[in-house]
C-alpha cells in the first residue's frame, strides 16, 4: 500500500505528497466529529485536518481527536499560511458568517454546511467569491448526503427544469414517520430525532419548516438562477399537527410530509413554499421515511427524476463535506451560470393552492379569503375547511395560522402540465 494512504489518518499527519489539502476546521459538533472520522476512512482523500477551532477548548470530547489540534482562536486558522481550505460546520449562523467572510476576503476557499447563514447571505457571498477569486462550496447544506446542489448547478444547466420538490429536512420527516408508521407520540419522536443528532440545536428550525426553507432557497439559486429572501416565502411546519389531522390524512389514504417546493407556474414565473402536504402512495416521496430526504426533479423533456438519501446525521453530512473538499482540490467552484441568463424567471405568489385548514379559536373560513370552499366540517372537537386560496393571501394572513390549534396542509397539484 502506498505510504501516502497510510498517512491519511485521523491524527492528521501530513503525507509526503504536496497534493494534500490542509484543512482548518471550525466546529466539532455532530458534523465536525463526522468529518474527522470520514477523512480518516477515505484513503484517497489526501486531506489533513491541520487545526480545529472550537468554542470551548476544555470541553471533554470523548473521542480520539488530538488535543493539540484544538484552538479557540479563529486567527490560528485564518492567519495560518499553511491552511489551504476552511471547513465551517458551526451552529451559530452569525459567527459562521463572520468566519466565512473573513476567509473569503483572504482568498481562502471555504466548504460550509450552514444553510441558515448561506440562505440569508447568498448574494453577498457570491459577490465575495467573485471579488476575491475564491470559492465557497456547500453541497452539505442541502439534503445531507444527496449531491443535489452540484447536480442542479452542472447537469441541469438548461431552462427545461419545471420543478424541484421534496423532503429536505430529516428531523421532521423522522418525526412524521414515527407518527404515521409507528403510532408514536410527537414528543417522543422529536426526542429521538434530537438524540440521534438529526435535529438542529434549536429544533424549532426543523419542525417549523425553516431548515427546509433555507435549503429550498439555496436549491432555487442553483436550479433557476433566482434568489428569494426567506421572509418572502410562505413557511408552515408540523408542530401544530394533531390526531385529527393524522386521521384525516389516513382516511384519504395519504401520509402528511413536510414538503418544500420550487415550481414554474408559467414559462416566465415560478413560485416556492414550504408546508405539510398530503402525499399518496403514487408519489416517490411517500416512501421516504425516517431521516431520509427525497428530491423530485421534474423537467420538460425527461418527466421526473428522483434523488434519495440520508439527509441528516453525522457521517452522511460529513461525506458530503468531504465531497466538496475533494471537488475543491480539483479546483471546482460554482459558477452561478443561471444567474447570468437572459431570462431568469420571476418569483410570484399569485398562484392558487388547495389547502386543508383545521381551526378552533380562530375562525379561518371567515377570516381567510378562500376563493372557493370545497369541503367543510364542524363538530364540537374538530373543525376544518378545504378550499382554494391564493398563496399571496395565505402569506398576507400568515399570522392567523400561529394559534397552536390551527394546522394547514397542501393538496399537491401540477401548475404547468408540460410532460
Ligand atoms: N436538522 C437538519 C435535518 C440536519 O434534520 O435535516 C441536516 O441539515
Amino acid at each position: 500500500m502506498n505510504d501516502t494512504y497510510l498517512q491519511n489518518t485521523p491524527a492528521g499527519k501530513p503525507g509526503p505528497t504536496p497534493e494534500i489539502i490542509r484543512i482548518g476546521l471550525f466546529g466539532l459538533g455532530t458534523v465536525g466529529t463526522g468529518i474527522f472520522e470520514v477523512i480518516g476512512k477515505a484513503r484517497n482523500a489526501h486531506a489533513e485536518i491541520r487545526r480545529i477551532c472550537v468554542r470551548d477548548i476544555s470541553k471533554p470530547r470523548g473521542n480520539d481527536i488530538p488535543q493539540a489540534l484544538l484552538t479557540d482562536r479563529p486567527e490560528d486558522i485564518l492567519e495560518d499560511p499553511e491552511i489551504d481550505l476552511v471547513v465551517e460546520v458551526i451552529d451559530n449562523p452569525d459567527a459562521a458568517f463572520r468566519i466565512v467572510t473573513a476567509a473569503l476576503c483572504k482568498g481562502i476557499p471555504v466548504v460550509s454546511g450552514n444553510k441558515t447563514m448561506i440562505a440569508r447571505h447568498l448574494p453577498e457571498l457570491i459577490e465575495l467569491q467573485r471579488r476575491h477569486k475564491t470559492a465557497l462550496l456547500y453541497d452539505a447544506s442541502s439534503c445531507g448526503s444527496i449531491p443535489v446542489i452540484r447536480n442542479l448547478e452542472e447537469y441541469y444547466d438548461n431552462d427545461l427544469l419545471l420543478e424541484v420538490k421534496g423532503i429536505l429536512n430529516g428531523s421532521s420527516n423522522y418525526i412524521l414517520s414515527r407518527i404515521f408508521d409507528h403510532d408514536e407520540p410527537y414528543a417522543e419522536a422529536l426526542a429521538k430525532a434530537q438524540k440521534a443528532g438529526f435535529a438542529e440545536s434549536d429544533p424549532t428550525y426543523d419542525i417549523e419548516g425553516f431548515d427546509s426553507l433555507f435549503k429550498l432557497i439555496i436549491i432555487t439559486v442553483h436550479a433557476l438562477g433566482a434568489y428569494v429572501s426567506p421572509e418572502k416565502i410562505f413557511t408552515f411546519g408540523i408542530s401544530h399537527l394533531d390526531e385529527a389531522d393524522i386521521r384525516y390524512a389516513r382516511e384519504k389514504r395519504t401520509k402528511i410530509k413536510l414538503v418544500a417546493q420550487v415550481v414554474k407556474v408559467n414559462p416566465d414565473e415560478f413560485t416556492m413554499f414550504v408546508m405539510p402536504e398530503f402525499v399518496d402512495r403514487s408519489k416517490y416521496i411517500y416512501s421516504v421515511d425516517d431521516e431520509y430526504n427525497g428530491v423530485v426533479i421534474r423537467g420538460e423533456c425527461y418527466d421526473r427524476q428522483f434523488m434519495f438519501g440520508k439527509g441528516a446525521g453525522s457521517l452522511p453530512t460529513a461525506s458530503s463535506i468531504l465531497s466538496d473538499v475533494m471537488a475543491r482540490r480539483h479546483g471546482y467552484r460554482y459558477e452561478y451560470k443561471k444567474m447570468g441568463y437572459l431570462d431568469i424567471p420571476s418569483y410570484t405568489t399569485d398562484v392558487p393552492l388547495k389547502i386543508y385548514a383545521r381551526y378552533s379559536t380562530t375562525d379561518l373560513p371567515s377570516l381567510l379569503p378562500f376563493r372557493e370552499i370545497q369541503e367543510s366540517y364542524v363538530s364540537p372537537g374538530y373543525k376544518y375547511v378545504v378550499g382554494e386560496i391564493l398563496l399571496s393571501d395565505l402569506i398576507a394572513n400568515r399570522h392567523l395560522l400561529d394559534a397552536p390549534d390551527t394546522f394547514v396542509s397542501n393538496f399537491p397539484r401540477f401548475f404547468l402540465d408540460r410532460d
